[in-house]
């Protein structure tokens, strides 16, 4: 056992922190915290913890949303029974965690095992001190098992010890339809859900197995006498499941898992865990050579990014801070579509489709939105939990402490065109036609309907979108945001695309979903008329694009006189000042740069970039790895490695003092994306796959995988030869653009071509 609890050695992969600060603890919990998509763990002090104790332990089960009590209260999130107390004590009291030399509360993520290791040593006075070292994970290979071991060694002192195991909040959120001694039966108190945990312990002295006084239901209790170089095992293994009430044969399920568990055993299932994830990093993982610090901010990325993903759960998708906290009540937004997607899409398509699937089963709660409002087709919750009804709360405290109305449930309407983008995006990537014909075309026609029944013509003989909010939440109830404008139209044009491919290629599927819809032609050619006419806010003369319809005509904010601040700016400038003003939140126009380049002219790319990008106040954590991206592709890459080191920090250091609240997985999300589609120049397009690399100077070399249309890639940038270099793993041959130009790769041909210095931006 003890080889088991040894981190993986290289420190790219680990995450460490050692030393017990409560104003930390929450902090500690978060970035530390496990999850395989299904269970999240967080990474609290669970040994001698007392029930006061800080730091939110919570564990939370996907897809388990129930409503609160209260008016306007919304369906959140709620965590479950937490099964990882453990409390050692003496005739006297318990014993305390030392606090000297040595580990005094260290906390080890090994990223590669998808790992948390704990360690610390706890003491009673100076005669008997032991040190206990943990290992959890909640696995990747059978996403309904959660392991810990403990192994707990006597260092000091001959006395009687006794070891007490729980669980926490057996009946915090949940109503108890059973509780007995290893199996717990709960149902939500609104939502209609059902969980079920059953969880066995065994505690071995020195190799000899000890039974167990149960106490209570999840309460078992070991006492012995304590001699000096007396290892002691805890193994504690539970099996959980999440399923609808009424249901047939309740707790069935879970003890099914538990027994699945007990028979592989510890070793078993830690390893083939293990193995689930040396298979994740090998398609998914990003070799960086040059500079430590990115290469472990990737890793952070990628694990948390691996870890929040089911691809067997096709009925939930991510939360805004994933399995590992509370903010956001779990709820998903458009971070999942436009900033996770791109990395699951490239690295495990099943994951992709799953979350794909996911707005698919909710299209019906977004057909309802839409109808409620008297317009057509799907306009997708902005805050989405299980039923895809709108949840996004009616308001909330301000940074000011003000209440406000929230109304992004209601304007940000870009959402909508979001899911489409990762339809297609997903589609074009994969060539995933059974997708597309099942469900993806669905979602296209759909919230295509939806904009062709928002936008409306107007004197100017123009349809205009008027009062939403764009990705810029700082700006309510305008007009013609570019953003949403031009998503819509792209949404419009590639529903019109999929029409046409149904039609030619499919044509029975053509008119059963055609029928089922009660689409027709007059219908569709409705829908291209209002893509050809739809403003969007861009001068030709220019190249620039106005974020909405007089944005350019409110006050310019100088942003520069604020370098250093420490808060957003609008709790600068107050809420009114900061609406009258060009300060943007987060990347608007910038989003729509790095989402469709293709809709900005040569050269009107970079003047909407140095346009918008001074403007912006990065008030979001999403935005700083847009600008990332879009400034990498643009050819500045110093500036880019700037927002990288930005975004990882969000997390890494709590730039956003909001790190307690669970991870940012948007951000992480991000610092993939820049990282693949800026430095790497990747490029997913319907004629192909295009690269075009710009590393950082200080970046030797940048190594990745990618799938693409049932193939394997590898691909290796180096730097120090200038050279890229694309191997194909499997599948057929193909051309990749690099720069632009055609190159062709094979089974026995790698792709060899060499790498431009990066530009000046606006140079030729
Ligand atoms: C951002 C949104 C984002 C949400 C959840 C908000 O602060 O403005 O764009 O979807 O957080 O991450």
């Amino acid at each position: 056992m003890k080889q088991a609890l040894e981190p993986t050695a290289d420190a790219s992969w680990v995450l460490s922190d050692d030393g017990c600060d409560p104003l930390r603890e929450s902090d500690r919990a978060t970035r530390f915290a496990i999850s395989n998509g299904f269970l999240g763990v967080r990474a609290s002090q669970t040994v001698n913890r007392s029930p006061q104790g800080v730091g939110s332990p919570n564990t939370y089960v996907a897809g388990l949303f129930d409503t609160p009590d209260g008016d306007r209260a919304v369906p959140e999130l709620i965590p479950v029974p937490n099964g990882l107390q453990v409390h050692i004590s003496l005739p006297g009291g318990p014993l305390v965690q030392h606090f000297g030399p040595g580990p005094s509360h260290a906390l080890t993520l090994d990223m590669r095992r998808g790992l948390l290791l704990s360690e610390c040593r706890l003491v009673d006075g100076s005669a008997v001190s032991a040190r206990l070292v943990r290992l959890n994970l909640v696995s990747q290979d059978r996403r309904s098992l959660g392991l810990q071991m403990h192994h707990l060694e006597v260092e000091r002192g001959e006395s009687e010890m006794t070891l007490e195991a729980s669980f926490e909040g057996l009946d915090r959120d949940l109503m108890a339809e059973r509780l007995d001694n290893e199996l717990g039966v709960w149902r939500t108190r609104r939502s209609g859900k059902r969980l079920e945990i059953a969880a066995a312990v065994a505690l071995r002295i020195d190799g000899l197995e000890m039974a167990p006084v149960v106490l209570a239901p999840f309460k078992w209790s070991w006492t012995w006498k304590s001699r000096p170089g007396q290892i002691i095992c805890l193994e504690r293994i539970m099996g959980v499941a999440r399923s609808a009430v009424p249901g047939p044969d309740a707790g069935v399920k879970a003890l099914n898992e538990l027994k699945a568990g007990r028979d592989l055993g510890w070793r078993d299932l830690l390893t083939r865990h293990e193995t689930a994830w040396a298979h994740r990093w090998s398609s998914s993982d990003i070799d960086l050579k040059g500079d430590a610090a990115a290469q472990k901010a990737l890793r952070f990325a990628i694990y948390h990014l691996n870890s929040a993903a089911n691809p067997d759960d096709p009925r939930v998708s991510i939360g805004a801070r994933a399995l590992t906290g509370a903010d956001y009540r779990g709820h998903v937004f458009w971070d999942t579509e436009i900033f996770l997607l791109p990395f699951y899409i490239v690295t495990w398509p099943e994951a992709a489709r799953s979350l794909l699937m996911y707005r698919f089963h909710t299209l019906n709660g977004a057909r309802a939105k839409a109808a409620d409002r008297g317009w057509r087709g799907a306009f997708y919750a902005w805050e989405s939990t299980d039923t895809g009804l709108e949840t996004t709360p009616e308001q909330a405290v301000g940074p000011d402490r003000q209440i406000v109305d929230i109304l992004t449930g209601v304007q940000e309407q870009h959402i909508s065109a979001d899911v489409a983008y990762a339809v297609w995006q997903y589609w074009q990537a994969t060539g995933d036609d059974e997708f597309l014909i099942e469900a993806g075309a669905e979602i296209l026609l759909e919230t295509a309907r939806f904009w062709a029944s928002r936008a409306q013509p107007e004197a100017d003989g123009l349809h205009h979108i008027r009062n939403v909010i764009g990705p810029d939440e700082y700006h309510e109830n305008i007009d013609d945001n570019a953003f949403t404008n031009v998503m819509a139209r792209w949404n419009i044009r590639r529903a019109l695309d999929v029409a046409g491919l149904l039609r030619q290629r499919w044509p029975d599927r053509w008119s059963a979903l055609s029928s089922h819809l009660d689409l027709n032609e007059a219908e569709l050619k409705r829908w291209s008329d209002v893509a050809e006419t739809l403003a969007t806010g861009l001068d030709p003369a220019t190249g620039l694009y106005e974020q909405f319809a007089g944005y350019f005509d409110l006050e310019d904010v100088d942003l520069s006189a604020y370098a250093g601040r420490t808060v957003p700016m609008d709790v600068i400038l107050g809420r009114e000042r900061t609406q009258q003003s060009q300060v943007v939140k987060q990347a608007d126009v910038v989003a729509l740069l790095a989402l469709l380049p293709g809709e900005f002219n040569a050269g009107a790319d970079l003047k909407n970039f140095r346009y918008y990008e001074p403007r912006c106040g990065h008030g979001s954590s999403l935005s700083t790895a847009m600008h990332g991206l879009v400034a990498a592709r643009l050819g500045d890459v110093e500036r880019a490695l700037d927002y990288f080191h930005r975004t990882a920090a969000i997390d890494l250091i709590d730039t956003k003092s909001a790190i307690g609240g669970g991870v940012h997985i948007a951000a992480q999300g991000g610092l993939w994306m820049m990282s693949v589609f800026g430095f790497a120049g990747l490029a997913l397009r319907s004629d192909g796959l295009a690269l075009a690399p710009q590393l950082p100077a200080s970046w030797t070399s940048l190594s990745f995988s990618l799938q693409w249309r049932n193939r394997s890639l590898a691909i290796r940038i180096d730097q120090t030869n200038r050279t890229l270099e694309v191997s194909l793993e499997s599948g057929l041959p193909m051309i990749i653009a690099v720069y632009g130009e055609p190159h062709s790769v094979s089974l026995d041909q790698a792709l060899v071509a060499d790498i431009r210095q990066p530009v000046e931006p606006g140079d030729g």
